[in-house]
Formats: structure tokens, C-alpha cells, sequence
């Protein structure tokens, strides 16, 4: 059985993904990287037959690997992908794609040009609920979808406070551009990914600021975006995100669709990362809730649903096309929020 040859860039979230695609049958995990020597170190235990190295350089020139993924800081996408791709290989990138839509451009350029694949982690799509969703919707449950508000909102979880997360020119910005960007591509994607058109949205960093301000650390970045969106069709979305927020709940994450048929909505289950979905329609002039009750994603995981895709010459979900998308209508928001005014969104190449 043909394997694929693959190398993972990045060993925070990155270990995951090196677990899953080392118990994929189909993928071998080749080689990890870290420039961070510990973090190696902690992660060629757990993968010991896969090599090791500091450099990402000397992986690609030393390894013969069909597909690459990045779980980098976001000012490292671009680069990392355009070296892979020129390389040959195709690359799994994660969320957000890039730190704007230029570079998100430019990564979908060379993926064209090198005639190889660029998917990007929205990992929220692999959620069981989230799929048995977009069969219903695919299947017409809503009728001609009008609204959407999509959301995550933290109590208080700002990752790697004083890191790389909080300085705009790492990360791009705060919650909207970490967080957002899942729960914005999971509300298009139940939608069929309409055309963007206008924002009008703000930023704050009220409380952020105040704490980096209290201990001497860096943040540069919003704690708290509120944004509409309207597309081309029509249609509407509204989106609010946190890292910190008065809100009673940890963590909520809400999205929900209203079409003329039916609504849905993919939240998370008490304050965790276990989803579920709910189907709310009118059953012969009888409001009814339809709770599907999937046993996981049939699609697998984002990354084995890569490799698999890769193999069986089928096309992948999340695309580099969706990820460029998605940054046009996070370059418009910030853009809205810094001028306060409506901004059109840029259109895609
Ligand atoms: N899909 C998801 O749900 C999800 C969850 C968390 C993070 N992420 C994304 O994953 C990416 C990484 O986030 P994280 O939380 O793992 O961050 P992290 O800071 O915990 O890990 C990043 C790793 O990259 C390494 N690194 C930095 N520069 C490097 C270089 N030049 N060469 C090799 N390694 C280098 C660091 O040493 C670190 O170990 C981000 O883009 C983030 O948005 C996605």
C-alpha cells in the first residue's frame, strides 16, 4: 500500500497532528521539526522512529516528502508553505492561513504554479456534529439560507500570554484572526461559502491591555471583535469574539444558520471541546428539533482526511481558496475597525 511520506513543522499543536497522522495507516511521519531543541526532545520519544531536526531548511533538503504540515506562528505560514510547495510537497497548513490576504495570495499562487495541494486546518469541520450538519444543509433542511452568527467568546484564556499570540506582527491580531477565522469559515461553509461584500465591525482591548500593562508583557493585538458581514446573495453574518469577556461560561462557541426552510446551529457541549448539533424545522406545520446523533466524523481527522484525499485523487475540504477568503474578510474587519467605517471586502484572484 503506497504511503505518504510526510514531515510536521511546529511541536504545540503540531503533536497532535504527529500522533494522528503516526497512527494513520496510510501516512508515515517521516520527520518533525522544532526550533525549540526541548520541545524536540519531548516529542522524539513519543515519535522515535521519525527524524528530528531544528532546521526546516535541512528537512526539506534532506527528506524526500510528499506532503508537509505547518503548525508555526502565523507570520511563519507563508514562507514555510512557499518553501514546501517549491519543494514538491503539498502542505496542510494551519489556521489562519497567512497573516493577511497578500500573503494568502501569494502561498495559492505557488500552490497553482507547483501543481500542489493547500489545505488549511479548519479542524472545527471535522466534528461529527459539524458534518451531519452540512449533509442536512447540502440536503436542503434550511431552504435559502438569510443569517448567520457565529461565535466563540472566552472568560479568560489568552494563549501564551506575553507570546508570540499577543504581538500583531507574529500573529496577525487577537481572538478574531485565532479564533474567528474557525468560527467564520464553519458559518460559510454551512452557508456554501457566499461572497463577502461589506463589514462593519470594531475591535477592543480593554482588558488585554490592561493586564499586559500590569505585567510588563507584550500585546498589541484586540481581546474582543464584534463584526456584520454581508454577502453578495443576500445574506448576513454576525460574529463576536473573545480571549477575555464578562461572561459567565469559559468557553462558548455557538454557530448558528437561518434559512427559509430551517435553522441549525453547532455549539459546544459544557464549555468543551465536545460539539453537538440541533436541526430546527416545521414538520408538516409542526415545529420540530431534529438532533442528529453522529458517531464521529466520516471524513476522519483534517489530516487523514488530507493523506486520504492525496491518495484516492479526490478533492480536500478546506481549501487554500477558502483560506484566502477567510483573510480577505479578517483584513476588512480590522480594516473596518481601525477607519470606523464600512469597508468593502477585496476580491479574491
Ligand atoms: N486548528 C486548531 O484548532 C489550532 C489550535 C491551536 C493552534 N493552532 C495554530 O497552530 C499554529 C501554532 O500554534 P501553537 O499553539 O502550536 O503555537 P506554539 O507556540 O505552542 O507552537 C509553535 C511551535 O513552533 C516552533 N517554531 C517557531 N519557529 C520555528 C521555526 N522557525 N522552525 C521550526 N519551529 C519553529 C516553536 O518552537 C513552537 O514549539 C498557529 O498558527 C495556531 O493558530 C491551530
Amino acid at each position: 500500500m503506497k504511503k505518504l511520506r510526510v514531515g510536521i513543522v511546529g511541536m504545540g499543536m503540531g503533536r497532535h497532528h504527529a500522533k494522528d497522522l503516526h497512527s494513520h495507516s496510510r501516512s508515515d511521519l517521516v520527520a518533525i521539526v522544532d526550533a525549540d531543541e526541548s520541545r524536540l526532545e519531548e516529542s522524539a520519544g513519543q515519535f522515535p522512529e521519525s527524524q528530528q531536526y531544528t532546521d526546516y531548511e535541512k528537512m526539506l533538503a534532506e527528506q524526500d516528502l510528499d506532503m508537509v504540515v505547518l503548525a508555526i506562528p502565523n507570520f511563519l505560514h507563508k514562507p514555510f508553505a512557499i518553501a514546501a510547495l517549491e519543494a514538491g510537497c503539498h502542505v496542510l497548513c494551519e489556521k489562519p492561513m497567512a497573516m493577511n490576504t497578500a500573503e494568502a495570495e501569494e502561498m495559492l499562487a505557488v500552490a497553482r504554479k507547483s501543481d500542489r495541494r493547500l489545505m488549511i486546518n479548519f479542524s472545527y469541520r471535522f466534528t461529527g456534529a459539524a458534518h451531519a450538519l452540512k449533509q442536512a444543509v447540502d440536503a436542503g433542511v434550511l431552504g435559502d439560507v438569510y443569517y448567520g452568527r457565529t461565535g466563540w467568546l472566552r472568560r479568560d484564556g489568552m494563549p501564551g500570554f506575553g507570546g508570540w499570540f499577543g504581538q500583531k506582527n507574529k500573529s496577525g491580531g487577537g481572538p478574531l484572526i485565532d479564533l474567528g477565522v474557525h468560527k467564520i469559515d464553519l458559518a460559510l461553509w454551512l452557508m456554501g461559502y457566499p461572497s463577502p461584500e461589506w463589514i462593519l465591525a470594531r475591535t477592543y482591548d480593554h482588558l488585554g491591555k490592561a493586564r499586559a500593562e500590569g505585567l510588563g508583557k507584550d500585546f498589541d493585538v484586540e481581546d474582543f471583535a464584534a463584526a456584520l458581514v454581508t454577502f453578495d446573495n443576500g445574506a448576513t453574518l454576525d460574529v463576536t469574539v473573545s480571549w477575555a469577556s464578562h461572561i459567565k461560561e469559559k468557553e462558548l462557541m455557538e454557530t448558528r444558520i437561518l434559512g427559509t426552510k430551517g435553522g441549525v446551529v453547532h455549539r459546544n457541549i459544557n464549555e468543551g471541546y465536545e460539539f453537538e448539533g440541533e436541526i430546527f424545522t416545521d414538520f408538516n406545520g409542526v415545529p420540530s428539533n431534529i438532533q442528529p446523533q453522529p458517531r464521529g466524523c466520516p471524513l476522519g481527522s483534517s489530516m487523514t482526511h488530507f493523506v486520504d484525499c492525496i491518495l484516492d485523487d479526490k478533492p480536500h475540504i478546506a481549501t487554500g481558496e477558502e483560506g484566502a477568503t477567510l483573510m480577505r474578510i479578517l483584513d476588512a474587519i480590522y480594516e473596518s475597525a481601525a477607519s470606523r467605517e464600512p469597508v468593502r471586502v477585496g476580491r479574491g484572484s
